[in-house]
């Protein structure tokens, strides 16, 4: 079953929880973001991630797999504040402008803007007013691409996708640590699957805390399983143990306290001087036995383009676009075994644990 548009009650803000096991199956497309509670049946979500393509890692070389593509255009922001200050932007101011830009996006309603921002353009039209003509169209294709993206195709969060890659760890009431965790997405999926455990954001932008998971809709609804019966349930972020923790990942103190250690866009904003550290992050704070997950943005053209159309909002740092055999290079060499990669919507995903 499967149906699009919300109905009025499910819409109504002071209905903290829209959702319950009666609606899995179904997707509706809301005013910010598209809910999703199809599959959950571990076998249909096969079809969300092309996966396991590599067989031998250590047979693989730099030389075979090229490098990543490196994301050049910056934000005027950006720009604009180097050349006023005669200085680069340090990387944690480059975050928070990020972090404040992109939140934006996830707030917005995002079919009245468009309505809004047409109507406004016609308007400019009208009076020939070019500069404000100008500026209205980049906007309309920038809410026009956000829409598809984030609304239609759901390729930001991409739940079946996540879903995909997360399934079949063996944990049971795992502790989590999401590094650069930014809203906390991925850790309230994977708390949704592995229920019970403990969830850990750690971000050192404190706007990640207070706005981007602060913001994060209460009344989105998480697929994952209740742990008394195993059937699908849905999950939201009020019934999650989640801490925040406002810290730089270097000064973490935490011992090999995790079962999973995760993060989502983190690697390839580090040049290769410093991926082993990021990997070493990965490695540190894991169990025995526990999971390295990592997500990274897939180098194909419709990235690219995003990445272009999209470059105030989002061009704020170094940013490289792998493919899958490059990113699980980086793992690899880094002394970790692979065991899943493979590709969703945008992102590539690695299951990996310390050799
Ligand atoms: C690209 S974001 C993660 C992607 C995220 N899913 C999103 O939607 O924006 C990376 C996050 O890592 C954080 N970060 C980067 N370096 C960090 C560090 N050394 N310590 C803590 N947080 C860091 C940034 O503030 C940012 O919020």
């Amino acid at each position: 079953m499967s149906m699009e548009m919300p109905s009025p009650e499910r819409l109504n803000p002071l209905n903290a929880r829209p959702y319950t096991e009666e609606h899995i199956g179904m997707t509706e497309l809301l005013p910010d973001f598209r809910m999703d509670l199809r599959n959950p049946d571990p076998v249909d979500l096969d079809g969300f991630i092309n996966a396991n393509q590599v067989k031998d890692w250590s047979l693989l070389t730099w030389k075979d797999v090229g490098r990543p593509h490196r994301v050049e255009n910056m934000a005027g922001v950006r720009t604009d504040w180097e050349a006023k200050h005669q200085k680069t932007m340090s990387v944690h101011h480059s975050w928070e402008h990020f972090n404040r830009s992109f939140h934006e996006w996830f707030v917005k309603d995002v079919p009245k803007e468009l309505r809004e921002n047409r109507s406004a353009l016609g308007h400019h039209l009208l009076r020939f007013n070019w500069k404000e003509v100008k500026a209205g169209l980049g906007e309309t294709l920038r809410l026009s691409l956000w829409n598809y993206v984030q609304r239609i195709e759901d390729g930001v969060w991409d739940p079946r996708g996540k879903r995909a890659l997360f399934q079949g760890l063996e944990v049971h009431k795992p502790r989590i640590l999401f590094l650069g965790a930014a809203e906390g997405y991925e850790a309230m999926q994977l708390s949704a699957m592995y229920p019970g455990g403990e969830v850990v954001l750690v971000d050192y932008d404190e706007f990640c805390k207070t706005d981007r998971h602060g913001d994060f809709p209460e009344t989105y609804p998480f697929l994952g399983i209740n742990p008394t019966t195993g059937s699908a349930k849905v999950w939201y972020k009020d019934q999650m143990e989640i801490r925040y923790l406002v810290e730089d990942i270097r000064n973490l103190s935490f011992g090999k306290e995790f079962d999973i250690v995760i993060s989502v866009g983190l690697l390839e904003h580090f040049p290769d001087e410093i991926k082993d550290e990021v990997m070493e992050w990965h490695r540190k704070f894991l169990k025995p036995g526990g999971y390295a997950i990592l997500t990274t943005p897939r180098n194909q053209w419709r990235t690219r383009f995003y990445y272009n159309v999209m470059a105030d909002v989002m061009n704020y740092m170094y940013r490289e676009l792998m493919n899958i055999e490059q990113m699980g290079l980086y793992v690899y060499e880094n002394g970790f075994e692979i065991l899943r990669h493979g590709f969703i919507k945008v992102h590539n995903g690695i299951i990996a644990r310390p050799r």
